[in-house]
């Protein structure tokens, strides 16, 4: 059953390529649509070389509805879909809310209407633990109280959430896995694809090899005096070949009618909490680069700490996030290298 065809709408970013990877290695046939607001076409090279197959492309926006039938009336086949394609600025969000609610909503509901039409068996959602805001407890379980969005961003999310509950509740004739994901980090082991941040990266471990290559003078490091063990903020790293492999098993749980849930939630977490400073420290001592730092105020907005309880999707998903954090970070310091030879950065 695994020839089967999934599209892959995001398919060319950085989550999607990684997970591309692994569907191709899994015997899906995928066929990606990407407008390449936020990534580039070379990314299908990388795809192609670490598995030997060049994935379908089709360069089209998500919101363009004709262009959405088009695409599902040219691959009849597809039984699957992955949506990543979004804008994901938490900042750019608050100066640009529109553009974030039109990107993101209006993708997803074009999706959902040609799977209704095509009878494609279900898709699979990017979410993220944005949704839980700053957590009463931690580990987060899928139980823990949605809270109010902070950003335009993240209120795309919990809508998205929502219009597929409500999408599926009222009849469509498909299933979804919504996977909330904490902070996905690092490249593939090969240093063919990885993070392409635009600008100013605004996520940490972009900008710790940013810096540790002298692109950047030095990390701010926003706020030690956090009520936590040193100071700084925690948060889940997940590594993104671990993330990209749980969407396989999603896929392969819908397609294959696995449950008789029709929406199933599930976080994507190491299920550890590391800070700030161990996430540099846990970097520095990987690769023996050191990334110059220096402590500054805290950034506006910033959860203090917040980690996964990953228990649902062990046992549910028999997924587990297994790359130990070192590894990732020799994954992300290589890949900051490969840029660098490539002359990209
Ligand atoms: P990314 O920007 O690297 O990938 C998104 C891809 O979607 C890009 O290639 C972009 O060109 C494409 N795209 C955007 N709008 C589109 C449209 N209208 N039509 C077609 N293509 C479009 O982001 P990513 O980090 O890979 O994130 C993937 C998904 O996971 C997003 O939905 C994001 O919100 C979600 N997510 C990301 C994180 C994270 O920290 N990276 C955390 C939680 C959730
Ligand atoms: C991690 C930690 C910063 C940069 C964001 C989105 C969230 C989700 C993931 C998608 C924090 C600290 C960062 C820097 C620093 N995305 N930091 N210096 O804040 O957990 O979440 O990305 O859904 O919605 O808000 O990730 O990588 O920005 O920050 O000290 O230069 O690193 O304060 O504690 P965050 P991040």
């Amino acid at each position: 059953m695994k020839n089967q065809r999934i599209l892959v709408a995001g398919g060319t970013g950085y989550i999607g390529s990684h997970t591309v990877v692994e569907l191709q290695e899994a015997g899906y046939n995928v066929v990606i649509v990407d407008n390449l607001s936020n990534s580039n076409m070379e990314v299908i090279d990388g795809i192609e070389k670490i598995t030997g197959v060049r994935p379908d492309f089709v360069q089209a926006d998500c919101t363009d509805m004709p262009a959405m039938e088009k695409l599902f009336d040219s691959y009849p086949d597809i039984r699957g879909v992955i949506n990543f394609a979004a804008s994901k600025a938490v900042g750019e969000s608050m100066e640009k809310p529109i553009l974030y609610y039109r990107n993101n909503l209006n993708t997803l509901m074009n999706l959902l209407e040609q799977m209704a039409k095509h009878g494609t068996k279900g898709i699979v959602f990017s979410s993220s633990c944005t949704v839980y805001g700053e957590p009463d407890e931690n580990p987060v379980t899928e139980a823990a109280p949605i809270k109010k969005a902070t950003s335009p961003y993240g209120n795309t999310k919990q809508i998205s959430e929502e219009i597929i509950t409500e999408v599926i509740s009222a009849g469509a004739p498909f299933k979804s896995v919504i996977l909330r994901y904490f902070n996905p980090v690092g490249a593939h082991p090969s240093a063919e694809i990885g993070e392409l941040p635009n600008g100013v990266p605004q996520n940490l471990l972009p900008y710790v090899t940013q810096a540790a290559m002298g692109i950047r003078k030095e990390l701010s490091v926003f706020g030690d005096d956090y009520p936590t063990p040193d100071g700084s903020c925690i948060r889940d790293y997940i590594n993104v070949v671990d993330l990209a492999k749980a969407h396989v098993i999603a896929v392969e749980r819908m397609l294959e009618d696995k449950s008789d849930d029709k929406v199933e939630i599930f976080n994507l977490g190491t299920g550890n909490g590391v800070s700030v400073l161990e996430l540099i420290d846990t970097f520095e001592k990987a690769t023996g680069v050191t990334v110059p730092k220096k402590i500054v105020a805290r950034r506006a907005g910033d959860i203090e700490k917040v980690w996964a309880n990953p228990k649902h999707a062990n046992e549910v998903l028999g997924w587990k996030a297994a790359t130990p954090l070192a590894d990732t970070m020799r994954s992300a310091w290589a890949w900051q290298q490969k840029l660098r030879e490539r002359g990209i950065m």
